[in-house]
C-alpha cells in the first residue's frame, strides 16, 4: 500500500504541474481529492488492511493530501500570473486607465420630498405610520362613512381585487385614520405617507399610482384652528417662507365640516402655468373627524375631537423640484432619476 501511495503522489505531481488552465486544474483536483477521488479510495481501504499497517498508511495518505492541496494552490496562482502576463503583453492593455466606477443610485424625488415632509411632522411631535396598499373595502370606504352605494365611490374608482375578501387597492391614505383609532385610545398625532391607486386616465397631472400624505390628530380640545395652523407651518417649512392660504368648503364623507385648502402660487404674482393662471394651487383636503368615523372605531366623540388632512405628494414634489410631468415618477427612466 505504501508503494501505491508513493506512485499516486508522483503521478499527481506530474498532472498538477502539467495542468494547462484553471479549468483543467479543477478537474484534476476533483479526481485526486474529491469524494470519489483516488485518495478517498485509499482511505476507504484502510479498515481492510493488517492492523499493524493501518496507522502508517493513514499517515502517508494524509501527508500526501496536504502536499497536494499545497501544490494545487501554488499551480493555480502560477496560472493566474501567467494569464495576467499574457493580457499585459497584448497591445490594448492600458494600465493607466482608471478602474471602472461602481454605479451609485440616488433617492427618488418622491422619496426626498417624503422625507422632508416626515421631518417637519416629526419635529411637531407626530409619529410616522404605514398602512397596507391593498386594503379592505371596510377601511378604505365603509369605516370612513362611505357605504357601498355612496356616490363618493364614483370619485375614487379603483382596482378591486378578485378572489377572497373585499380587497381594493387603496384609493387614499385615509384608511390609516381608522386603523389608528381602532388600535389605541386618543390622544394621537400621526402622519402616514404612501402609495395610492385610482382608475385614472393618465396625463401630465394624473397617474393611476400616486402618493398621499395623511394626517390625523385626535385629543381633547383639538380645533380647526390647530389644523390650519399646522398646514400653514408645514408649507412655510417646505417653501422656506410664509405663503398665503385660503380655505374653501369641501366635501369628504369622513369629515364635518370639510374644507379644501389652497395655497398662493409660490412661483408667480399674477398667474403662471403651475397655477393655471389663477394664482392659487389646490393643496389639501381637510376637516374635523366625522362623529360616524369616531363611532366606527369606538372613540368617544363626546370627549374627543380631531382633525384630518390629506394631500398629494406628487404635485408637491413637482412644485418643489420643478418637474413638469407626473408620468416621469413611475417611468423608471434613469435620465430623469439621475438628475436628483
Ligand atoms: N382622502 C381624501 C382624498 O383622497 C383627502 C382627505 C383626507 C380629505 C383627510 C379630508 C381629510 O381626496
Amino acid at each position: 500500500m505504501e508503494e501505491r501511495i508513493g506512485q499516486l503522489g508522483t503521478e499527481a505531481r506530474g498532472r498538477i504541474e502539467g495542468a494547462a488552465d484553471a479549468e483543467a486544474l479543477k478537474t484534476i483536483e476533483r479526481e485526486l481529492l474529491g469524494k470519489q477521488g483516488v485518495l478517498a479510495e485509499v482511505l476507504a481501504s484502510i479498515p481492510g488492511l493488517e492492523p499493524a499497517e493501518r496507522p502508517l498508511v493513514g499517515r502517508l495518505a494524509n501527508e500526501l493530501k496536504c502536499e497536494l492541496l499545497g501544490s494545487l494552490a501554488a499551480r493555480r496562482e502560477a496560472l493566474d500570473q501567467e494569464r495576467l502576463a499574457t493580457d499585459r503583453a497584448c497591445d490594448d492593455f492600458d494600465p493607466t486607465l482608471p478602474a471602472r466606477r461602481a454605479v451609485r443610485g440616488s433617492l427618488h424625488p418622491i422619496t426626498r420630498v417624503r422625507r422632508k415632509v416626515e421631518d417637519v411632522f416629526t419635529s411637531m411631535g407626530y409619529s410616522i405610520l404605514e398602512g397596507p396598499q391593498v386594503e379592505l373595502d371596510y377601511y378604505n370606504f365603509q369605516a370612513l362613512n362611505i357605504p357601498a352605494d355612496h356616490p363618493a365611490r364614483e370619485m375614487q374608482d379603483t382596482f378591486y381585487c378578485t378572489g377572497g375578501g373585499n380587497l381594493v387597492m387603496r384609493t387614499h391614505t385615509s384608511p390609516v385614520q381608522v386603523r389608528t383609532m381602532e388600535r389605541a385610545e386618543p390622544p394621537y398625532r400621526v402622519v402616514s405617507v404612501g402609495r395610492v391607486f385610482r382608475k385614472e386616465e393618465q396625463d401630465a397631472t394624473h397617474d393611476h399610482t400616486f402618493h398621499q400624505v395623511e394626517g390625523l390628530v385626535v385629543g381633547e380640545d383639538v380645533t380647526a384652528g390647530h389644523l390650519i395652523g399646522t398646514l400653514r407651518a408645514l408649507l412655510a417649512r417646505l417653501f422656506g417662507r410664509e405663503l398665503d392660504t385660503r380655505l374653501r368648503p369641501g366635501y369628504f364623507p369622513f369629515v364635518e365640516p370639510g374644507f379644501e385648502l389652497d395655497v398662493r402660487c409660490p412661483f408667480c404674482e399674477d398667474g403662471c402655468r403651475v397655477c393655471s393662471r389663477t394664482t392659487w394651487i389646490e393643496f389639501c383636503g381637510l376637516g374635523m373627524v366625522h362623529p360616524r368615523v369616531f363611532a366606527a372605531s369606538d372613540v368617544d366623540a363626546e370627549r374627543y375631537t380631531g382633525f384630518a388632512f390629506g394631500f398629494g405628494l406628487d404635485r408637491l414634489t413637482m412644485m418643489l423640484l420643478g418637474i413638469d410631468d407626473v408620468r416621469h415618477f413611475m417611468a423608471g427612466d434613469l435620465r430623469f432619476l439621475e438628475q436628483f
